[in-house]
């Protein structure tokens, strides 16, 4: 199996990377152009967010043709190249998978309109509960009914996001034969690691009224959701040791996890969930102004490590992605301590038992747009919430802050390569507009910087690769119940990393939980490895942590 511990993942959202051609979309050929630099960052694998044929109702979730890539980005030679050019710097390609659902356009679906049962059954289609009531009372997770009605057939079909995206139906043996067939494809063109969109979700269980939520417990982690992993692991891409897979877990249980990412390798190498991001929500409802709640993060974070470290299954560590807002905005500083809080917030999470996932720009410190226009936004579910927020009876202002804050644009837009037009991404006019920071805030000011974010994150990256500590290490959690501080232990073999940072943009204390004490630690034998300070104050029996302060202390037992 590969040892996916070591490695680290840069995410990386194709229309927003690089503009290689002047039409305002990032395209492959942007991506091989910047190869260098994500070879000069250390990453071992570059995961890009689906760039098949698609409407692009929902960014490339929306898929027509599994085979093809959508022209906006470019041609299968400008693929194979990509793929080639990476594997020389030593970097292999993941790709995204949308399995749960196809466009309305791709064929299957369209097949299915016009009648053909066999392609119906490739859908879920139900008759309504009684005339004008569908089948069940579910939301899709854009706003509004899961299900769409189509008088044709006086039936419904269900779409858990967008209308323009179906649910397949994977308890017909087909769709599965299909979508193997779609991986082998896939797998014969190098790729080497795939990423399976809200695979969890994939197993419907019952069909019936939900009067407590939306309806996701009966469709979340489902009836069959391990056996269909199962084989599609067996008979796809468990048959090369080289290829990682992680599954988007949407809603999950820790249970479930310990399944699907378990080390024996059965299902899934690893697993994102996003319990640790629902920190600033109120239960499972994201569109709401709530301040984060350290402690649950904190409580979040360590449960997932220790749960799945107990039961040898493998996470994915990550703040950021393409559906998350910029994490400097979400749970650092966009002023004064913008660099700190970065770098803390960067330590605080590449040194915990898990593979890494960068998403661009992450290691730029790339903040949220703050659009104040719904003009100025792209994204299917913030334009659905902005109308549905009013609605219910929101000011257009107080809608206006809950997306700047919530929105899956804030980290959709582009990537800021210079402080010139159009930060670099394009020489056109691009599809989504970019941060007006960029004069600040580019990769080119900080590849020439040491001190910068970038560096920071480079650092890290080869800190994993140095200290096996990092990646093999068990887990120990540190000052559980400290109001700011968020610690941990890692211990492997010989090894101790001792990881300490400050949360918040205010001089802390931390007495070490009585036993890790800065002058004894000195002592001991621990050295400073990495920190977001020039100096290091290891005076005193207790730590005295600066705004945002990040330490990372090694040591190797004689
Ligand atoms: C996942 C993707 C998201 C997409 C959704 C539906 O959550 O990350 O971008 O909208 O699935 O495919």
């Amino acid at each position: 199996m590969a040892d996916f511990r070591k490695y680290v993942v840069y995410e990386i959202y194709p229309k927003s990377f690089c503009d290689s051609n002047g039409d305002g979309f990032g395209d492959l050929r942007g991506v091989t152009g910047k190869l260098d630099y994500i070879q000069k960052l250390g990453v071992d694998y570059i995961w890009l967010t689906p760039f098949f044929v698609s409407p692009q109702r929902d960014n490339g979730y929306d898929v027509e043709d599994y085979y093809r890539i959508d022209s906006r980005y470019g041609a299968m030679g400008d693929f194979e190249e990509m793929v080639s050019e990476a594997a020389k710097r030593g970097i292999r390609v993941m790709l995204d998978m949308v399995f749960n659902h196809t466009s309305d356009r791709h064929q299957w679906f369209q097949k299915a309109l016009a009648g053909d049962e066999a392609y119906k059954d490739f859908y879920i289609f139900r008759k309504g509960k009684e005339p004008g009531v569908p089948p069940t009372n579910w939301e899709s997770k854009f706003g509004g009914s899961a299900w769409e009605y189509v008088e044709k057939f006086d039936e419904y079909y269900l779409h858990l996001f967008d209308v323009s995206q179906p649910d397949l139906n994977w308890d017909n043996p087909k769709v599965r034969r299909e979508v193997q067939k779609v991986i082998r494809f896939w797998m014969a063109k190098g790729v080497k690691g795939f990423r399976f969109d809200v695979v969890n979700l994939i197993s419907k269980g019952k069909f019936e009224d939900d009067f407590e939520g939306d309806g996701r417990r009966f469709y979340t982690d489902g009836p069959n959701i391990h056996k269909y992993l199962q084989e599609l692991n067996a008979v796809t891409f468990g048959t090369d040791a080289e290829i990682i897979t992680v599954g988007e877990m949407s809603s999950t249980s820790m249970e479930n996890c310990f399944r699907y990412a378990s080390e024996d390798g059965m299902e899934l190498s690893m697993v994102f969930n996003f319990h640790h991001l629902k920190v600033d929500f109120m239960g499972n409802e994201k569109w709401v102004l709530v301040p984060a709640d350290f402690q649950k993060l904190k409580n979040s974070l360590f449960s997932w490590q220790e749960g799945m470290a107990e039961h040898h299954a493998w996470n994915a560590v990550f703040w950021c992605n393409h559906d998350q807002p910029r994490v400097v905005s979400r749970f650092g500083d966009e002023g004064r301590y913008w660099k700190e809080s970065a770098k803390m917030l960067a330590t605080m999470i590449h040194c915990l038992r898990g593979t890494p996932y960068i998403y661009q720009g992450e290691e730029l410190g790339m903040t949220n747009p703050n659009f104040t226009d719904i003009s100025q936004y792209r994204d299917v579910e913030s334009i659905n919430h902005f109308r549905i927020l009013q609605e219910k009876g929101l000011s257009e202002a107080d809608a206006y802050r809950i997306l700047q804050i919530h929105s899956r644009d804030s980290g959709r837009t582009p990537m800021q390569w210079t402080g010139g037009k159009s930060g670099g991404f394009t020489e056109g006019e691009p599809w989504i507009e970019v941060n007006q920071n960029c004069d600040r805030i580019n990769a080119a000011q900080q590849l020439s910087d040491e001190h910068s974010i970038f560096h920071y994150y480079r650092k890290l990256i080869a800190l994993r690769k140095t200290y096996d500590v990092i990646a093999m290490g068990n887990i120990e959690p540190l000052a559980r119940r400290d109001p700011a501080v968020f610690a941990y232990r890692r211990t492997w073999e010989e090894e101790e990393l001792l990881v300490i940072c400050n949360f918040y943009g205010r001089d802390v204390t931390w007495d070490g939980d009585g036993t890790y004490l800065p002058k004894k630690l000195r002592e001991d034998g621990y050295e400073r490895i990495l920190g977001n300070y020039e100096d290091w104050r290891m005076e005193g029996d207790i730590f005295a942590l600066r705004p945002y302060e990040a330490i990372v202390l090694y040591r190797k037992r004689k």
